[in-house]
Parts: structure tokens; sequence; C-alpha cells
């Protein structure tokens, strides 16, 4: 029996709380030290946690707590430097998103992976969620042929939280122009496209519509991304955290040569939707969750993991997406198998909206986005 992995939680009293439940769920992990510099509300995420130790400084406890790993679930602008601190002690770390804010971070960050002996993954708990796994499953495949297009939208409405309850959000998600937070669009999409990332993008915005209580201007409302991919396909990323509208976070579409995906758009009675040449000679669409409830067809294309955890995972909360990306890090930490959103797929998820953010600041130019791999 493997001993638990020692954890520490930063970001305690936000984000980082809502990995307990699947922690729980996995029962692989022990919760050992939490961290937030919200001391008064400090103890009692230490309690709810279940942890023994709590602190208010993070080196202090990566330095303290003896720990295996660390989870960050603090604001993004920790992101890289807190997995950096983590990953020079020789621990495991799993990011929240984005990796970074900004392309000499991801470079430090990049360093620090192939420096450190611990596993870095980030958490683009999106990429778990049900539907997007079973297109992965069918892409996978072969079911939609060669995609050749895609879609995704982040469109969250979150002023009221700037002004409130995560004053960091102003300036990192809605201070700058650009797609600043693109993962949960842009991480799906290119497991969809396995082996495929995103080289060139260009950036394009709506112009400044809304200011925030002081008066002063936010970034512009919508930002529009179109990245290119190293075989060919083309690729749209609209994010907006500015406009009043009903919140529509897991907008995607696919397009293939054999078959396409479109989610629902959360509209009343929308519907995830595919249409797959080898599932029907006619070019209408079916309802996914119909697809699912298949039973031939869900022993056949839902994800193992799916079908034997379906149930634990749903108690996991999230839609089962929590309790899928902690066993993937525990296997990554026991080393059983790679991470499946390592420090390269972290990078090739992370980049293009980073680049897009220099584009739409030099009038839309299109321009090229690194190679981890290169660095
Ligand atoms: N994947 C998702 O679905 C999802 C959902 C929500 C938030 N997030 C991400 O999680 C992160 C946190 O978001 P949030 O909404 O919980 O923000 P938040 O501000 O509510 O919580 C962040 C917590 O980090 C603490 N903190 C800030 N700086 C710290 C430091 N230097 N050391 C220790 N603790 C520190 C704050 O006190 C706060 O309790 C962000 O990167 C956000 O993008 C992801």
């Amino acid at each position: 029996m493997n001993k638990p992995i020692r954890l520490g939680i930063v970001g305690a009293c936000g984000r980082g709380a809502s990995f307990k439940t699947a922690c729980d769920a996995v029962q692989q992990v022990a919760i050992q030290a939490v961290c937030d510099t919200d001391a008064e509300r400090l103890p009692g995420a230490r309690e709810r946690l279940g942890a023994r130790q709590q602190y208010t400084d993070y080196e202090e406890m990566l330095d303290r707590a003896e720990l295996d790993a660390v989870i960050i679930g603090t604001p993004m602008q920790h992101h890289a430097p807190m997995a950096i601190a983590a990953l020079e002690r020789g621990l495991h770390v799993l990011s929240e998103v984005t990796a970074a804010v900004s392309i000499d971070e991801c470079r430090a960050l990049v360093a620090a992976c192939k420096a450190g002996k611990g596993v870095y993954m980030m958490a683009e708990n999106y990429t778990y969620m049900k539907p997007n796994q079973i297109v992965k499953e069918l892409a996978r495949q072969g079911l939609f042929g060669t995609p050749y297009y895609a879609e995704g939208e982040y469109l969250h409405e979150l002023k009221h939280m700037n002004e409130h309850l995560t004053p960091w959000r102003r300036r990192w998600q809605t201070g700058i122009d650009g797609i600043t937070y693109g993962t949960h669009s842009l991480g799906p999409i290119l497991q969809w496209m396995p082996g495929d990332r995103v080289v060139r993008v260009c950036c394009e915005g709506t112009g400044v519509r809304h200011s925030d209580h002081t008066g002063a201007p936010y970034s512009q409302a919508s930002s529009t991304l179109l990245g290119k991919t190293a075989r060919g396909a083309l690729i749209k990323i609209r994010v907006d955290m500015l406009s009043d509208r009903p919140h529509a976070m897991t907008n995607y579409q696919l397009q293939g040569t054999d078959g396409c995906y479109e989610s629902s758009r959360g509209g009343p009675g929308d519907r995830n939707k595919i249409w797959l040449r080898a599932l029907s000679r006619e070019l209408a669409w079916t309802d996914l969750e119909a697809f699912q409830n298949l039973k031939e067809l869900a022993d056949k294309y839902l994800p193992e993991m799916w079908r034997e955890q379906g149930a634990a995972a749903a108690r996991a909360g999230h839609g089962g997406g929590d309790y899928f990306e902690i066993l993937d890090f525990i296997d990554a930490v026991r080393g059983t198998r790679p991470p499946v959103i390592g420090i390269h797929e972290a990078m090739d998820m992370t980049l293009p909206g980073l680049v897009s953010q220099l584009s739409i600041a030099d009038g839309g130019r299109w321009m090229d986005v690194p190679d981890s791999r290169s660095w």
C-alpha cells in the first residue's frame, strides 16, 4: 500500500479549498498543511480542510511542513513564482490556471521544471468535464476524421467580483487587453487535436465598453484570438468577462472531415450535439446526452475512467472533473504515467493567450507562439 501523498494547499481560503472533496474521494492524499495570507479566515479553512498545520507565509510552509506536493489555488499572478519555489525544493506541483502571466514567467517555469525533480501539472479542469472527455475519446478513435476547425468561448461577467470579492481580477483578468483567461476554452480543444499546437495567433477586441466604480476604464469588453495550428487547423477563442449577459463558459465547437460537435450555449432547450459520419449518413444532429445514454455506444466510446469510476467521480463535485484531475496528478506523482497536462501542455494552453495580448497591442498583427519544447 502506497503512503498517502502529503499535500499543502495554498490559497486555502479561496479556490484552493475546492480541491478538498476530490482529495477525500480519491483517498490517497493527506492534506497536511494549508496556507493563505488571510490570517482571519485561515483557521476556519484549516478546520474545513482537515489540515494539521496552517501558514500565512508560503515559503515557510514549503520549508517546514514536510510536504510531497502543493496545490496552488492563489490568484493568477502568483502561480508561476509559487510553482517555481516548490519545484526548487523538489516538490510536486498542481497549479491552477493559467500557468503564468507573462512569457518571461513561462520561460522561468519551464527552466524550473527541467531543473527540478518534481512533477508539474496544470489544473485545467474543463478538460475533464464529461462532454469534453467524450469528445476527446471520439477524436482519439478518429471519429471526427481530421479536425480542422474549433471554437471555444468563456463568457463570464464578473465585474462585481472585481469590485468586491476578488480584486486581483481587476488587473490580471479585466485590466489587460487580449486573452487573459483562455485555458478553459483552448485546453479541451487542444486535447481534441492531439499532437497539434497553436503556432501563430492574432487578436482583436471590441473596444472599451465599461468602466469600474472609480470611473477607470476596464480592458476591451470582448477579445477574440484566431490561431493557426502546426497542422493548419484554425482555432477561434473568445473571452469576455465584462459584458452584461448570461454566463456561458463552456461553449465549444469542433469540425473535422468526418464529424462535428457543438456544445450547448446554455439557452432554453439547447443541448450538446454531435454528428459523426460513422453513425449517421444523414447530416443530422444527435444529442450528446442521448448518445451517452445509448448503452452500446457508451460502452464503446465513453472514456474508460468514466465507465469504471463515474459514480465516485460524480460525488466529488464539478461533474467529476476534480476527481479525475486529482487522480491523474497522483498517478504522475507516483510515476505511474506522465502528467496529462504537464509543463509543455500547460504552455501550449497558456502561451497563445499571452501572445494574443502582444498582438492586440500591436494592431492585431499575426505573431508566432514560442514552442516551450525548444527552450
Ligand atoms: N479552474 C477553475 O474552475 C477555477 C475557478 C475559480 C478560480 N480559479 C483560479 O483559482 C485562482 C484563485 O481564484 P479565487 O477565485 O479562489 O480567488 P480568491 O481571491 O477568492 O482566492 C485566492 C486566495 O488566495 C489567497 N492569497 C492571495 N495571495 C496569497 C499569497 N501570496 N499567499 C497565500 N495566499 C494568498 C487569498 O487570500 C485568497 O484566499 C485564480 O487563479 C483563478 O483563476 C479557477
